[in-house]
């Protein structure tokens, strides 16, 4: 009999979840205007909103937290974590920052001017909010291919080189802030990017002048999908896959929330001296002095760690396999998602799953409560809520895909949860001729309103 698969690990300590009933979820979502941010994670069975931050740490990671210096200069955290990056990506500078979007700020005070354009593939809703905060625009250069959720092209994170090269061609060396490759993009569904595709957007970027940046919360899941899925890398380890993909990068922001494998920390990392020295200043206003940016030196020390055993293999397998299951559940039912299934990621597409519900209200959202109703599911909407009102026109922005995002923490969940998560949306998709109509705002901030948007059922 061949044996089947198992986890690469085994649990040494738990957390109780707590079971609710229909009729107190039903209070709840209502209590929190329909916005699942807004809900208590006690009133949560599974909790998908995010793989940021929500993952388990491992036995050692727990082990470097005791050895945490505190030292305000000069911890042995620090050094850790700086030793850390340059044997995995190579970058000799580095500045900690308190998570992902905190590194944007800082190395985008340095780099994007009002007027900029900042092309990229999908821009995360952080970066695009980072960008756009500082009047400049994120332009979209993702292939095609991602917007066809049933095609199983197996880099849509890949960048339309002949829609770069136009942005590059249009506008002056002076106003392209950089280009930013997203690995995997999460917006697209956790896709990646193929080493190919990303030579030859380096290539590119250095005929036109212009830098790299990777936005890398997602980096070890990429190497993972080039082993798998691109000629000659089958036999390379992760840690080789890494190293090549950053040889074609000038920078990095780096969430450490989410292939870190820690419930907080993120940092950025340089070739230049020169803009490490500039972002420098701007660190320390923002985040902290220069070896701890927001961490405390536990922290640092468990994202030394993490990021050392997020590049095995064997952790990856077990968790990608863990994401795949549950795209073949949704295959057995019929349920539509964004194909392949994404690294950290299924995103269920909304418009196949509800199509009886409008875009102006919102199916994703829909569905999103839904999944909640049925069985304590918390997901998020990738959407029009997500996708804000255009900056200029303050026109309600419609993107081509409408998700409902299924997060799968790091080493948190069994597949036993995964099989309730796979009936529930099961349940909500066999009762879809009934769910004909959705939400309508009544609250919104004026960008990434996503967080605090209140709702109304109609
Ligand atoms: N870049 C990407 C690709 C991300 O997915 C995120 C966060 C960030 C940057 C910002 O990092 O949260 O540490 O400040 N993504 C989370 C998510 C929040 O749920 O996808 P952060």
């Amino acid at each position: 009999m061949k044996i089947p698969f198992a986890e690469s690990f085994r649990i040494k300590m738990v957390e109780p979840i707590r079971h609710s009933t229909y009729e107190e979820r039903e209070r709840w979502i209502k209590e929190a205007k329909y916005n699942l941010f807004a809900l208590r994670s006690d009133q949560v069975f599974i909790d998908l909103l995010t793989d940021s931050g929500t993952g388990a740490m491992s036995d050692r990671q727990w082990a470097a937290m005791m050895l945490g210096d505190e030292s305000y200069a000069g911890s042995s955290s620090y050094f850790n974590l700086k030793k850390a990056i340059k044997d995995i990506v190579g970058f000799d500078y580095f500045l900690p920052t308190h998570q992902g979007r905190a590194a944007e700020n800082v190395l985008f005070s340095v780099l994007v001017k009002e007027g900029d354009v900042v092309p990229g593939n999908s821009h995360f809703d952080t970066t695009k909010g980072h960008i756009e905060f500082r009047k400049a625009t994120a332009m979209d250069c993702t292939v095609d291919e991602a917007n066809e959720t049933q095609n199983e092209y197996p880099f849509k994170g890949n960048i339309d080189l002949n829609k770069l090269e136009a942005v590059l061609k249009k506008y002056p060396k002076e106003k392209i802030s950089f280009i930013c490759i997203t690995v995997t993009c999460n917006t697209s569904g956790g896709q990646p990017v193929s080493m190919e595709n990303i030579r030859d957007v380096y290539a590119l970027a250095k005929k036109y002048g212009i830098l790299v940046l990777f936005d890398s919360a997602r980096f070890a899941e990429n190497a993972y999908f080039i082993k798998k899925r691109e000629k000659g890398y089958e036999n390379k380890t992760i840690k080789e896959i890494v190293r090549e993909m950053y040889q074609y990068a000038d920078l990095m922001t780096m969430s450490a929330k989410k292939d870190a494998i820690v419930n907080i920390g993120g940092f950025i990392a340089f070739r230049s001296e020169e803009i490490y020295r500039q972002a420098t200043t701007f660190n320390i206003m923002f985040e902290g002095y220069i070896t701890y940016g927001g961490m405390s030196g536990r922290d640092m020390n468990a994202v030394a760690i993490g990021l050392d055993e997020g590049t095995e293999f064997d952790y990856l397998e077990t968790r990608i396999r863990q994401v795949e299951y549950l795209g073949a559940k949704l295959d057995e039912y019929g349920i539509s998602y964004q194909r392949p299934a994404g690294g950290h990621a299924i995103f269920v597409d909304a418009l196949k799953v509800l199509p009886k519900v409008p875009r102006e209200e919102f199916p994703a959202q829909t569905l999103g409560v839904e999944l909640y109703l049925e069985s304590g599911i918390r997901s998020t909407e990738i959407g029009a809520i997500l996708a804000d009102r255009d900056p200029v026109t303050r026109e309600n922005r419609y993107p081509k895909l409408e998700l409902l995002r299924l997060a799968i923490p790091r080493r948190t969940y069994t597949n036993n949860h995964i099989d309730v998560i796979a009936a529930s949306l099961k349940n909500v998709y066999d009762r879809r001729d009934t769910i004909t109509r959705g939400y309508k705002i009544t609250y919104e901030a004026p960008i990434m309103r996503h967080f605090t948007v209140e709702l109304e059922k109609l």
